[in-house]
């Protein structure tokens, strides 16, 4: 009697243990992110510098690039007609990384069919925002995308 006992004490402490830790999973897994939306980071995500997004002539017209500015992709356009234009890469849906479409002409955004023209304008799909444009200038070799003149 005194081991069917321990046994069950041992079977509801197992019980315990695995629902315990379910329980936690499932806290971490609903509450974490709730809380890094809420939170604002640590530092911030804005990027204040220049940075050289392309050599010149490395993109041939009518294509894109994607190039990293601080902690977020950016993108560099040369147009058709060989105009550079730079935006933030990212959708302002859900923010996906957005992409040239030489085929279309435009930047789209793969994650939900979304698409902007060549000014940044959000024009079908679900973004609810045009994309942020930044200021290019060419520089000896390299094409500068400067964030921190703004558009
Ligand atoms: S994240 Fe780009 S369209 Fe939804």
């Amino acid at each position: 009697m005194a081991s069917e006992g321990t046994e069950k004490k041992t079977r509801r402490e197992f019980l315990n243990f695995i629902l315990g830790g379910g329980f936690t999973a499932l806290f971490g897994a609903v509450f974490y992110p709730v809380l890094r939306f809420v939170m604002p980071p640590a530092k911030s995500e804005a990027f204040g510098g220049s940075v050289s997004a392309a050599r010149i002539g490395e993109l041939p017209p009518n294509s894109g690039k994607i190039f990293p500015l601080g902690e977020s992709p950016g993108l560099l356009v040369h147009t058709a007609e060989g105009e550079y234009k730079a935006f933030s890469a990212v959708c302002t849906h859900l923010s996906c990384t957005v992409q040239y479409r030489p085929d279309l002409g435009h930047i789209w955004c793969a994650c939900h069919n979304g698409h902007y023209d060549l000014t940044g304008k959000n024009v079908a799909g679900p973004p609810p925002r045009p994309l942020t444009e930044y200021p290019v200038t060419l520089s000896g070799d390299n094409v500068i995308v400067s964030p921190s003149r703004g558009a």
